[in-house]
C-alpha cells in the first residue's frame, strides 16, 4: 500500500474557514478558556485570522489584532483538542509573529490560561497594567473585567 504522507500548513483564513475556526473557538469558549466569537465578529476580523490545515482539513486557528503603532495581540488561538500536543500551536503562534514582523510591529501580547505554552516561544509573563491599549480597549467590554483570572506574556519582535 502506498505510504500516505501528512500534509500540514500555517495560511490566512479565507472565507470558507469561518465555520470551522467557529467550531474551534466556541469548543474552548464554553469551558471558559476563551471568549466567544459570534459568525458576525469572526467575517469581520476575518483578515486578522490564520489556520492551520491538516491534511485539508482547519485542525487550528489564531488571530493577529492590531492595536496601536507598535503592538498586537495573538487571540483566539486554538487546536482541536484531539489535535494537541503536536507543535501546531507552536507553528501559528510562529507564523504570526513572522506576519507581525512583516507589519512592523515591535511587540505582541496574549491574555492567557496557557503562559507556559507562550514561554516556549520567547514570550514573558507581565503585569496586565503594563498594557493600557488592551485593558481600556478591549478588556472594559468584558465580562472578566473586574475579576480577570489570566496571565499577560509579552514578546519583543
Ligand atoms: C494552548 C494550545 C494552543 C497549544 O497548542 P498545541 O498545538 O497543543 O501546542 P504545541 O504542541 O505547539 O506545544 C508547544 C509547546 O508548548 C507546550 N504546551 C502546549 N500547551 C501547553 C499548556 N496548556 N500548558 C503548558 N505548556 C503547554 C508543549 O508541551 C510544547 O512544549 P515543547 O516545545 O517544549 O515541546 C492548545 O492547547 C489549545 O488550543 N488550548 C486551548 C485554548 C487556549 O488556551 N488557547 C490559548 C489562549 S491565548
Amino acid at each position: 500500500m502506498p505510504e500516505t504522507k501528512t500534509a500540514v500548513l500555517v495560511r490566512p483564513a479565507n472565507i470558507h474557514d469561518v465555520i470551522y475556526i467557529y467550531d474551534l473557538v466556541e469548543s474552548y469558549a464554553h469551558m471558559g478558556n476563551l471568549l466567544p466569537r459570534p459568525m458576525s465578529e469572526l467575517y469581520r476580523h476575518l483578515r486578522d485570522f490564520f489556520v492551520v490545515v491538516k491534511n485539508d482539513k482547519v485542525v487550528g486557528c489564531g488571530a493577529l489584532e492590531i492595536f496601536t503603532e507598535t503592538l498586537g495581540e495573538v487571540r483566539s488561538l486554538v487546536v482541536a483538542e484531539d489535535q494537541i500536543g503536536q507543535g501546531f500551536g507552536k507553528k501559528l503562534v510562529r507564523y504570526i509573529i513572522e506576519e507581525a514582523s512583516v507589519i512592523g510591529l515591535k511587540q505582541i501580547m496574549a491574555l492567557t490560561y496557557a503562559p507556559e505554552f507562550f514561554h516556549t516561544l520567547g514570550f514573558r509573563t507581565v503585569k496586565k497594567d503594563t498594557l493600557p491599549e488592551k485593558v481600556w480597549g478591549i478588556c472594559i467590554k468584558c465580562y472578566k473585567f473586574n475579576n480577570c483570572d489570566e496571565t499577560a506574556v509579552v514578546i519583543d519582535i
